[in-house]
């Protein structure tokens, strides 16, 4: 670490890159050498800063990858991903060459581009691989494989995708997710790899498509945390210093941004300590835990943070049909009491249940809410918690009637 380190500045909803990027250092080490042997799946809750390393994998590459990032969330179905992934490729300079020399349907195609602008390309070539596109991907892959260098392509947000294609065409859309584990298996492209990632649990996608988690078992589940309490008082003492020119900050200062967060979500980090300044600034003072306090209460659980913890609301609605009750008064019985056992959310979902529901739909529900990023487990102390302070914090706040 140099100096650089010290660079940080706040950053709200684009990823965070370059020396605004703070501390991800282990848990990209983690993906590359993961990356020598395995196919990624990079799982976190949203705004966890999950995009924000996928770009610094292509950022800065290492092991001699070139890496290709593509964010698939508007893509309607498998032939816009594989334009997307034949153009990308062929926009790298050597790549692009070896692709035309080595022969195959794609040649064609790939000297084309010379003539044609790359938007024209993409058209062009969907439009080609919309009926056979199993087989003109399987090919442009397996031509791939026959470049000596190492290639890695991140694909960003496929639960989406998977989730809007399935809106379209079910078949297509499993058809799709065998394919691609079919790629994943194939023993010629020692040199490809993939980091799948998205903002929504995909395992639940799966489920609602009635495909089993089989497609996604191949993969090496890489997860990313919340930033740890250290990491945060860092980051923020960086930030202030950054941001409103603040040098040694309290360490009581400090911790009322931690107390506040609890778990330090890199999105919430950020949004608190902007929050924060500007309240002192409005207030004419010194930054203060009261402020802090205030800020967070006022500002980082105001309205325009709605869309945010909308969608955890909203999903319930729309992926857990009849479950959706039990659902919400299992969430709303942990959010009013910090923690419940399984025993305790077990009477709980009976009583939603008017005295029924199995125990197998019980688990399943709890898994899916984990899955989904709403509760974690706690194995030290067997009880289940929301998730995040700031998700907890925004459901009794919004969702109770009676605190
Ligand atoms: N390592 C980091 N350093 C600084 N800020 C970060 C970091 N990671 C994330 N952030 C903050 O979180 C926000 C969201 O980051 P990012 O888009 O990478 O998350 P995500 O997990 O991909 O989100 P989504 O689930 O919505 O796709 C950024 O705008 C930034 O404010
Ligand atoms: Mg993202």
């Amino acid at each position: 670490m140099g100096d650089n380190v010290n660079k940080a500045r706040i950053v709200i909803g684009s990823p965070a890159r370059g020396l605004d990027l703070w501390d991800r250092e282990d848990v990209i080490r983690e993906i590359w050498s993961a990356l020598e042997r395995d196919n990624v799946l990079l799982v976190a809750p949203r705004r966890f800063g999950k995009t924000s390393i996928m770009l610094n994998l292509r950022d800065e590459p290492r092991d001699h990858f070139k890496v290709f990032y593509f964010d698939t969330e508007w893509m309607k179905g498998p032939e816009y991903f594989i334009a997307e992934v034949a153009a990308e490729l062929a926009a790298d300079s050597d790549l692009k060459q070896f692709l035309s020399r080595s022969g195959g349907t794609l040649r064609g195609v790939m000297e084309r581009l010379g003539e044609i602008q790359l938007s024209e390309f993409k058209l062009k070539f969907k439009e080609e691989t919309a009926r056979n596109w199993q087989e003109k991907g399987r090919e442009l892959i397996l031509q791939v494989s026959g470049h000596k260098g190492k290639i890695l392509l991140v694909v960003d947000e496929l639960p989406l995708m998977i989730q809007r294609m399935s809106g379209e065409d079910k078949n297509v859309t499993r058809d799709f997710l065998h394919w691609m584990r079919s790629l994943r298996q194939m023993p010629e492209p020692g040199n490809l790899r993939f980091v799948i990632g998205g903002s929504i649990g995909i395992e639940h996608v799966l489920k609602h498509l009635g495909t089993d988690t089989k497609v996604i078992s191949d993969l090496r589940r890489i997860k990313v945390d919340p930033f740890s309490h250290d990491q945060c008082r860092d980051f923020i003492r960086v930030l202030l210093s950054n941001e409103a020119n603040l040098q040694d900050v309290s360490a009581a200062l400090l911790q009322a941004f931690v107390d506040v967060l609890q778990t330090p979500v890199p999105h919430f980090v950020q949004i608190l300590v902007a929050e924060a300044i500007r309240e002192a600034e409005k207030q004419g003072r010194q930054l203060s835990p009261e402020i802090i306090h205030k800020a967070y209460s006022e500002r980082v659980l105001a309205s325009y943070n709605r869309t945010y913890f909308e969608h955890y609301y909203a999903r319930l609605r729309d992926y857990y049909a009849e479950e959706q009750g039990p659902a919400k008064a299992l969430l709303l019985g942990m959010a009013k009491r910090g923690e419940m056992t399984r025993s305790e959310l077990w009477n709980a979902y009976q009583v939603a249940r008017g005295g029924g529901g199995s125990e197998d739909d019980f688990g399943y529900l709890l898994f899916d809410l984990e899955n989904d990023f709403y509760i974690q487990y706690s194995v030290a102390d067997g009880v289940y918690r929301f998730a995040t302070k700031v998700l907890r914090d925004w459901w009794l706040r919004y969702y109770s009637v009676v605190k």
